[in-house]
């Protein structure tokens, strides 16, 4: 029988106010269940939502929800709980105490066990998805996940508050899942990793520019996937209207030269470049320095030919792992086929542009192919497909032996 994934881990779970308390009851059975010693503290907004004698039925332990009740300080105090914690969870984490812990906090005992405890932390926020896209969340955010703090979550779905979005806790199982996978080595720990996404805009004039329908996602999917997976991710972005991953350093470029620049001046000191980016293969001839005016004839607008990144990588001698995408509307494997061989490419990920899928939405399908072999990803959420193309990279990567050639 192979051990429990949290054998013997003694896991402080932190429950702050917010309706999703109540899935933290679940969340205890589900971590004893996995081997964890679960302790439970709750904020004095959580126990207006939930009660501390259903933490202590589940958990088996008193409750903590003050850092002034004396018999719990005389048997096991604040300092020796901080000191038990192999691991400090927070589920659910509200946007109130995500701003508490972001500037260290010590005016209750779930701030103070954070500030004075040595183990990892995790946060699972759940909230409103406005208070989650507030800049001020975002804010609490980055600084936690600089110092470390692990951000789990949140998921996407209808909210208590009866809107849609963004700001769920994540399910209980797959907060688990989660938990044990960032605890275990992981995939791409050390390894550096270059993302491009988005499309392209090549001006005109002043006012008008040539684009494309990517959005960008599957791009920022793939960024987010692979700091999930340890990677230190440095993304170029061309115009689009997404939010910066956490953990991940963004360089936005508008034009394809621009975003050639912004490639191939970061590509030497990065192992992998994964290249999502819609680029656009041809830019006026010359922008016009002011907007052009109709002239009541037709007008004939000469096109010359970008650069392509990607092929200018795959003969550079020291070049990172290639990955490339092709979104092709007919004949999927020959297209992207030709294309990996062309371009010199380790990976690519060849989509099919139609309907509901690739440009514009949140689903996509991918078929992935090598030299020598080939693996097709199940039409699914962009994020889904990112972090399955991210384990198949690592795959590539380690296939060769190691980070840099
Ligand atoms: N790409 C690139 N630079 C370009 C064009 C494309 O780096 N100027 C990259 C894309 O980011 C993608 C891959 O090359 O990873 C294939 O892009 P795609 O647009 O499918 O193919 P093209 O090479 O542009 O060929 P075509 O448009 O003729 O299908």
């Amino acid at each position: 029988m192979s051990p429990l994934p949290l054998a013997g881990l003694r896991v402080l779970l932190g429950v702050s106010g917010g309706i999703a308390a109540y899935k933290a009851a679940e969340l205890v059975r589900r971590l004893r269940d996995a081997g964890a010693e679960v302790r439970v503290v709750l904020t004095a907004n959580a126990a207006r939502f939930v009660t501390a004698l259903t933490f202590q039925a589940l958990s088996g332990h008193p409750v903590r929800t003050s850092l002034w009740d004396e018999s719990a300080e005389a048997a096991m105090g604040h300092i020796e709980l901080a000191r038990w914690a192999d691991e400090i969870l927070i589920a659910p984490a509200s946007a109130d105490l995500l701003a508490r812990l972001a500037h260290g906090h010590a005016d209750d005992l779930l701030g103070t066990l954070v500030l004075a405890s040595a183990a990892p932390v995790s946060v699972a926020p759940a909230m409103n998805r406005q208070m989650w896209a507030n800049a001020a969340t975002r804010a609490n955010l980055d600084l936690l996940a600089a110092r470390g703090v692990r951000v789990l979550g949140p998921a996407a779905g209808s909210q208590a508050c009866g809107e849609t979005g963004e700001g769920r806790l994540l399910e209980v199982d797959d907060l688990v899942a989660r938990l044990v996978a960032a605890r275990g080595p992981r995939m791409l720990d050390g390894v550096r990793v270059l993302v491009s996404a988005g499309p392209t805009y090549e001006d005109i004039d002043p006012v008008r520019f040539i684009g494309n329908r990517s959005s960008g996602r599957m791009g920022f999917a793939i960024a987010e996937a692979a700091v999930a997976a340890g990677a230190t991710v440095t993304l170029v972005a061309g115009p689009v209207a997404l939010a910066t991953p956490l953990g991940v350093t963004r360089v936005d470029v508008r034009s394809a030269c621009e975003m050639r620049d912004a490639v191939l001046g970061a590509a030497p000191a990065h192992d992998v470049f994964i290249s999502a980016a819609a680029v656009g293969d041809y830019r006026p001839a010359q922008a016009s320095a002011s907007k052009l005016k109709k002239t009541g004839q037709s007008r004939t607008l000469e096109l010359v030919q970008n650069p392509d990144i990607l092929a200018e990588l795959g003969q550079s001698a020291a070049r990172p792992l290639l990955v490339g995408f092709a979104a092709e509307t007919d004949e999927l494997e020959r297209h992207a086929r030709e294309k990996l061989e062309l371009k010199g490419l380790d990976l690519i990920a060849a989509n099919q542009v139609g309907e509901r899928l690739g440009f514009e939405c949140a689903d996509n399908a991918l078929l992935l192919l090598w030299p020598g072999g080939r693996e097709p990803l199940a039409q699914a959420d962009k994020r889904v497909l990112a972090t399955a193309l991210v384990a198949r990279v690592a795959e590539r990567l380690h296939a060769r032996g190691g980070q840099s050639r």
